[in-house]
Parts: C-alpha cells; sequence; structure tokens
C-alpha cells in the first residue's frame, strides 16, 4: 500500500515527506473542525463500525492514549497492545506475520517500534493502512502534523517563522519528521545541538538545498532566544550507546527561568513531551510554555487523520 500523496484516503502515513503542502493544509483545515467539535458535542459517530489496532512494540504515553481517545471521540472501536513482552512476538513472530494477522482484525493499523524503517518492513504484509507512531529515530509524523498544527496556532501562519530546533537531532524523530514540515511551508530553521548529536548531515543537506530556506547550525542556545518557536525534546536516552555519553549531555540546554529572561517575548518553548531535565517546571506558568497546549492539540489532529484515512467524506 503506497503512502499518501494528495487524498489520505485508504493510505499509510510514514513520514512526512509521504505528504505535499496541500495535504498538509487540508489535514490543518481537518483539524480545525475536530477541534470545533470537541469543544462543541464532543464526539461523532463518523468512525461507527470501524476498528483501529495500536501495536506498541515501544513505551508510550501520549501517543497511544490520544490516538485511543481520537478513535473513540469519532464513534470507533480500539483494540491492541502496549507490552509486546505479552504477545506472540515475545514467542518469536515476526513484525511482517503480526502485522498481516492484525490486518484481518482492524481496519487500521498504528505501529510504533525501536528500529527506523521498520513501518517500510510491516507495509509489505499489511493488508490495511498503518500510522507510523514513531520508529526508533526515522520518523513520527503525526506529532510533526500537531507541532504543525500548534505552530500555526500560536503563531497564526507556518511560513517565514525562525524555529530553533534543539538537542538531541542525530536521534530525535520528531525533530526530523518537523523538520521537513517546517521547510516544506518556508520556515528557518536554526539546528543547536553539541557537535556529537547534529542531526544527521544528509538531512541537513536536503533541507538546505532542496526548500529554499535558511539552515543554520550553532551549539550555542543563544539563537534560540530570538526565535520565534523553540522546540525542544528530551535528549533520547535508550537512542545512546553509551551511558556515560548521555548522562554528559541530559542537562546540555535548559530552558528555565534565566532563559526566559533573556529571550523575545515572542518567543513560544515546545515540546513533544515527555520532558526530563530540557524544560524546568518554573516556566510551566508563562503563556510563552505551549507544550501543554501542544500535547491537547494531538486528538483533534489525530481525530482529522483518522477521519481522512478511514473514512471519504
Ligand atoms: C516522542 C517520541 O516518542 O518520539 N514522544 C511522543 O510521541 N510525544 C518524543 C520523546 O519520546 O522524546
Amino acid at each position: 500500500m503506497a503512502a499518501a500523496s494528495g487524498s489520505l484516503f485508504n493510505k499509510s502515513l510514514v513520514s512526512i515527506k509521504d505528504l505535499d503542502k496541500k495535504t498538509i493544509e487540508q489535514v490543518l483545515l481537518e483539524s480545525n473542525k475536530m477541534l470545533e467539535l470537541c469543544n462543541g458535542a464532543g464526539h461523532s459517530d463518523i468512525l461507527k463500525g470501524k476498528i483501529m489496532a495500536t501495536l506498541f512494540f515501544e513505551p508510550s504515553t501520549r501517543t497511544r492514549l490520544s490516538f485511543e481517545s481520537a478513535m473513540h471521540k469519532l464513534g470507533g472501536s480500539v483494540i491492541g497492545f502496549s507490552d509486546p513482552s505479552h504477545t506472540s512476538s515475545a514467542k518469536g513472530e515476526s513484525l511482517a506475520d503480526t502485522v498481516k494477522i492484525v490486518s484481518a482484525y482492524a481496519n487500521l493499523l498504528v505501529i510504533r517500534h525501536p528500529m527506523e524503517g521498520a513501518i517500510n518492513e510491516a507495509l509489505k504484509s499489511a493488508g490495511v493502512p498503518i500510522i507510523n507512531a514513531g520508529d526508533g529515530t526515522g520518523q513520527h509524523p503525526t506529532q510533526a502534523l500537531y507541532d504543525l498544527f500548534t505552530i500555526k496556532q500560536e503563531k497564526g501562519t507556518l511560513s517565514g517563522l525562525d524555529v530553533a530546533l534543539v538537542g538531541d537531532l542525530k536521534h530525535g524523530r520528531t525533530i526530523h519528521s518537523l523538520a521537513y514540515g517546517l521547510a516544506l511551508f518556508g520556515s528557518n530553521l536554526t539546528l543547536i545541538s553539541p557537535a556529537q548529536l547534529r542531526m544527521p548531515e544528509q538531512m541537513v543537506a536536503e533541507l538546505k538545498d532542496n526548500y529554499g530556506i535558511t539552515v543554520k547550525q550553532s551549539e550555542s542556545l543563544d539563537p534560540a532566544l530570538s526565535a520565534d518557536v523553540v522546540y525542544i525534546p528530551r535528549m533520547q536516552k535508550e537512542r545512546f550507546s553509551d551511558p556515560k555519553e548521555y548522562e554528559r549531555f541530559a542537562a546540555y540546554y535548559v530552558i528555565n527561568n534565566k532563559f526566559m529572561d533573556k529571550a523575545a517575548e515572542k518567543t513560544i518553548i515546545m515540546s513533544p513531551l515527555p520532558r526530563t531535565v530540557e524544560i524546568h517546571p518554573e516556566i510551566d506558568g508563562l503563556k510563552n510554555a505551549a507544550y501543554f497546549r501542544q500535547a491537547a492539540y494531538g486528538i483533534p489532529v489525530r481525530m482529522a487523520i483518522l477521519k481522512m484515512i478511514l473514512s471519504k467524506d
């Protein structure tokens, strides 16, 4: 089953790069309608009779629960697992076989897996669309879609902004997806990381060469002080081969009152969450702290995606 471009109906969503600008705009528009629905009646039955399966081979709170909540709000049903040690994969079943079997039980699979590229593998045996809910250090397209939705809500536009992507740019799949989404809409990127955790070179080259945006790299956090958006996920502990290396970088950048005192008034702080030490709770009460609003937008945006994949109208 091919990935999406144009309409999302009956398509899989593996990478943000599968989506053209028009399709992302449609998702954002539909998300607005879903936000209205959430704030009004709160639910509908447009996906009544449809079943979504969540296959989570890695930990998750927001992604799995917001997908499940989104499906329930649209009248659909949910099956799935969040602990693969209780499934046949613990007996040695391949991902391909699991996906083939569950395709007969559900209309859509939402899969999170520790291996980059796992979803492309899964697609080969899938009989229904798959949404990539994070594949190792690869992609996390639905996170990027609600990150974009959040930026649009907060800033009124997705083009011409200065966005600082901060921290573990090597392993962060949310960063990898969001960078392409922002580039597509013409926002400029400042990539802030220690030298050891830079964004993969081929990705930087692609962003620089193919999108006509400015891409700067910095080890210092200073350029973030004047950015429109500072996006700072946690250091991705589970992706470090050397735990000492993680300890060294965990608090390399910290957004706290000291940072916010110097930052521009317009600067908003975003994170896919969970946070560890990189965003101090002392800034939670500031209007610039957008990460909890961002997490809440996961619901309407995932409702929009589910509706667009599972329903023709
Ligand atoms: C992110 C992920 O799993 O990639 N979490 C999420 O989906 N909101 C980011 C992270 O774990 O740091």
